[in-house]
C-alpha cells in the first residue's frame, strides 16, 4: 500500500472518536488488516507479534476458522432473540450450563453482558439488589483499590482507581472508596513493623470498612492480578486475608477477572492460586477470545436465592439487549471447547515461566526496575534509578515505540510495559518477544 493510501485511511478514520483518544496518541495509527496466530499484518506491510493479545483477550489467537464457523452456523440459524425474562435461546442455555460451577464452586448462575464494564456495573447493581433483599438498603458503597481498572461505564469509571480516567468526567459517582493495592515493589500504604505487604494491604481494607461502617458497604472489588494499573501480582497472603475480612464484616467480594479469567494466569480463574472464592465473578474478554462481544457475572447460590424468592415488585430489573446474545454465546461455547482441548491454563503456566525468565534476563539494563508476572501476564517496570525506584514513563514510551518499530506490540501502562500474548503462542515466539524487547532496549540505550 502506498503512503498516499495510508494517509487516506487515516484521514477517513478521523470520522471515528476512538477509545482513550488524544490526537497525539493517534497521529500515526497502525491500520491492521488481518491476523494469524500471534501475528498482526498492517495494510502497509508491517508484521507485528502481538504481545498483548489485542486488549488482553485474543487468547485463542487470530484467524481461528472454528470460531468463524461457529458464528456463521449460529447466525444462519438465529443470530439474536430477546433473552429478557420469558424468552431464552439454546446457545445461552448451553453456555450458562457449561459455566455453572466452572470458575468457582457455588457460583452456578450467570447473567450475560457484552463486556467488562457492563459486567462490573452488573456486579455493583446485583450487590445493591442483594442487600436490599436482605433488608439492608444502607449497604451501597464499594471499596476498590488505587490503580484498579474496572472499565468506563459511569459506575465502573469511578470504581477505577486511576485518576486520569476521572479527570474530565466528574463529579464522581458517590460511594466508591479506594485503598492501597498490595504492590510488593512499591507499596503506597502504611506498614507496621513486622507486617508483610499483603498483611498491610489487607489491614487497609479492614480499616476502611471500620471507618466507613460495614452497614454502608455493599462490596469490595479487586482484580486478582491488576492489569491496567501496571500488572501487579499480589503477595500470597493477601487474598486469603481479604476473603476473611469480607466474610467477617458481611461484605460481598467481587472478583474482576475480566483479564485474568479463562486460563491467562495458569489457572482457569486466578483466585484459585490462593484457594479463595468470590461471591460475584466478573468476566468478559477471553470468553470468546475477542471473536464476539460477550461478558457476564456469576453469582453465588445465596445471591441467586434472593432473586428466586423476591416479590414481583422486587424483580431483578436489570439486563441488556445483548445479554445472552445467541451468536456470541455460540462462539463462547466453541472457544471454551478449544481452550479445554489445548489445556490453556497449563500452557499459560509453562510458557509464562519461560516468558518471565526471559524478561528477567533484561534486568541488566539500568532502567529495568522490576519484572513480574503470573502465567502469561507479565510486566516490566521502567525506572530512572533502581535505588530510588523513580518511575520513568517517558522511557517506557520510548521502549514501547522502539519495540513496535521492531515488530513487537506491548502496551505502556504508566512506566510499566505489559505482556499478555495469545495463549497459543509457541516457545519460539515467546523467545522472539524477549529478543525484540531486548533489541528495543539496546536501541534506546545507544
Ligand atoms: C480488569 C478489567 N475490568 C474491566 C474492564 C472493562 O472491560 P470492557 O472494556 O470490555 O468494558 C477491563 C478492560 O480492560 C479490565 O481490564
Amino acid at each position: 500500500m502506498s503512503k498516499e493510501d495510508y494517509a487516506n485511511w487515516v484521514a477517513m478514520d478521523r470520522k471515528q472518536l476512538h477509545p482513550t483518544y488524544h490526537p497525539k496518541s493517534h497521529a500515526d495509527p497502525l491500520v491492521i488488516e488481518r491476523g494469524e496466530g500471534v501475528w498482526l499484518y498492517t495494510t502497509d506491510g508491517q508484521v507485528i507479534l502481538d504481545g498483548m493479545a489485542g486488549l488482553w483477550n485474543v487468547n485463542a489467537g487470530y484467524g481461528r476458522e472454528e470460531l468463524a464457523q461457529a458464528a456463521f452456523d449460529q447466525m444462519k440459524k438465529l443470530a439474536f432473540t430477546s433473552n429478557f425474562s420469558g424468552m431464552t435461546n439454546l446457545p445461552s442455555i448451553l453456555l450458562a450450563d457449561k459455566l455453572s460451577g466452572f470458575a468457582y464452586e457455588g457460583l452456578n448462575t450467570t447473567h450475560f453482558t457484552s463486556g467488562g464494564s457492563e459486567s462490573n456495573d452488573s456486579a455493583f447493581k446485583t450487590a445493591r439488589y442483594y442487600w436490599k433483599r436482605k433488608g439492608k438498603p444502607g449497604k451501597f458503597k464499594v471499596i476498590a483499590r488505587k490503580g484498579a481498572y474496572h472499565g468506563v461505564s459511569l459506575y465502573a469509571t469511578f470504581a477505577t482507581g486511576l485518576e486520569k480516567y476521572h479527570t474530565m468526567f466528574g463529579p464522581a459517582v458517590e460511594g466508591f472508596i479506594h485503598i492501597p493495592a498490595p504492590n510488593p515493589y512499591r507499596f503506597e500504604g502504611e506498614m507496621k513493623s513486622g507486617e508483610t505487604v499483603g498483611q498491610a494491604a489487607a489491614r487497609a481494607l479492614e480499616e476502611a470498612i471500620l471507618r466507613e461502617d460495614a452497614d454502608t458497604i455493599a462490596a469490595f472489588i479487586a482484580e486478582p492480578v491488576m492489569g491496567v494499573g501496571g500488572v501487579i501480582v499480589p503477595p500470597d497472603d493477601y487474598f486469603p486475608l481479604v476473603r476473611q475480612i469480607c466474610t467477617r464484616h458481611d461484605i460481598l467480594f467481587i472478583a474482576d477477572e475480566v483479564i485474568t479469567g479463562f486460563g491467562r494466569t495458569g489457572e482457569w480463574f486466578a483466585l484459585k492460586h490462593w484457594n479463595v472464592k468470590p461471591d460475584i465473578l466478573s468476566f468478559a474478554k477471553a470468553i470468546t477470545s475477542g471473536y464476539a462481544p460477550l461478558g457476564g457475572i456469576q453469582i453465588s447460590d445465596a445471591i441467586r436465592e434472593t432473586v428466586e424468592t423476591a416479590a414481583e415488585s422486587e424483580a431483578y430489573m436489570h439486563g441488556f439487549t445483548y445479554s445472552g446474545h445467541a451468536m456470541a454465546c455460540a462462539v463462547g461455547l466453541k472457544n471454551l471447547e478449544l481452550m479445554e482441548l489445548a489445556s490453556f491454563p497449563e500452557r499459560a503456566r509453562t510458557l509464562g515461566k519461560r516468558l518471565l525468565e526471559g524478561l528477567k534476563s533484561l534486568k541488566e539494563f539500568p532502567f529495568v526496575g522490576d519484572v513480574r508476572g503470573l502465567g502469561l501476564l507479565c510486566g516490566v517496570e521502567i525506572v530512572s534509578n533502581k535505588e530510588t525506584k523513580l518511575a520513568d514513563p517517558a522511557m517506557a514510551t520510548r521502549i514501547f515505540k522502539a519495540a513496535q518499530s521492531r515488530g513487537l506490540r506491548t502496551r505502556p501502562l504508566g512506566n510499566t510495559l505489559a505482556f499478555s500474548p495469545p495463549l497459543i503462542i509457541t516457545e519460539e515466539e515467546v523467545d522472539e518477544i524477549v529478543k525484540r524487547l531486548g533489541a528495543a532496549m539496546d536501541s534506546v540505550t545507544a
